[in-house]
């Protein structure tokens, strides 16, 4: 995805942990469009720093063939944040003493804490700007329907995705857009850690169709997309759901600004 919206003109500064993924990505699309930035969300703490080095250009952190510091001087006018990471993995109930807590703790961590940290330390950022911006949330289908050997990765996605409907609501009046991509499964390494390499990799949809879906909804300025399809039920099934989801909440909002405003 990053590659797409890279070859669309738009410049792109990753972030993950692997540094030689980062490399490679600015390799591919030149310093000028891109540029990658190491880090670990699940290091909470250190976040509001990470984006205020980010938005001021004041970190000297050696990336791929430039100082970050650069990257933003060069680049100062960040004004969409896409917010894609996560894990996932199996946890196993009816077994407690195969549950690492620890693991499963991480997890909620990073497809959760970290993605509404790094959302409050960029919105002063994103709100202070005189011109549209944007945060953009990878989702998934699984936060409405529960994929039962994944407890934790389910919760996160529901969590995400609760947190995101809010968060929308609440920047409607604002310069901050907020849109959601939840696709069906995509072949990207996320299967890797309990399906195996080979078959993870080859499960769902290619990611040429991922890509392609979500970018038409992107630019259309959709604000749920949903690309692919949903295990165990058909779209038109799933899209009822979301449907009669998106009614209530409507309601409830409606509500609650009637009880406030008065
Ligand atoms: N693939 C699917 O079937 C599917 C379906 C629905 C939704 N999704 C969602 O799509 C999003 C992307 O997942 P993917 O399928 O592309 O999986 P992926 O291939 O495993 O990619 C996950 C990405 O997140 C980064 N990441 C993970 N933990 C991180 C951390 N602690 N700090 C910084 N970066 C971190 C990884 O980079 P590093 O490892 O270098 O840090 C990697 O770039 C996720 O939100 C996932 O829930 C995927």
């Amino acid at each position: 995805m990053a590659d797409h919206f890279s070859f669309h003109g738009v410049k792109v500064t990753a972030v993950g942990r692997r540094q030689e993924r980062l490399d490679e990505f600015c390799a591919q699309h030149g310093n000028e469009k891109a540029s990658g930035i190491a880090f670990d969300i699940e290091k909470l703490d250190e976040i509001p720093a990470f984006v205020e080095k980010c938005v001021n250009g004041t970190l000297l952190m050696r990336t791929a063939r430039l100082t970050l510091s650069s990257t933003f001087k060069t680049h100062p006018d960040i004004d969409c944040v896409f917010l894609n990471a996560a894990t996932q993995a199996r946890f196993d109930f009816s077994k407690p003493e195969t549950v690492d807590l620890g693991a499963l703790q991480s997890q909620i961590t990073i497809n959760f804490n970290s993605q509404v940290a790094l959302v409050h330390a960029m919105l002063p950022h994103l709100l202070s700007r005189s011109s549209p911006t944007g945060l953009i949330f990878t989702g998934s289908p699984i936060s409405l329907i529960p994929v039962f050997p994944m407890p934790a990765y389910g919760a996160s996605k529901a969590a995400l995705e609760s947190f995101v409907l809010s968060l929308r609501e609440q920047l409607r009046d604002t310069n901050v857009t907020v849109q959601q991509i939840s696709p069906g499964p995509v072949q990207t390494e996320l299967h890797d850690a309990h399906a195996g390499k080979e078959a993870g990799r080859k499960f769902g949809m290619p990611m040429e169709d991922f890509v392609k879906e979500s970018w038409v909804g992107l630019v259309d300025r959709e604000e749920d997309i949903y690309p692919g399809c949903v295990g165990g039920s058909t779209k038109e099934q799933f899209l009822k759901l979301v449907k009669l989801r998106d009614e209530a909440s409507g309601r409830m909002s409606t509500l609650l600004r009637s009880m406030w405003t008065k």
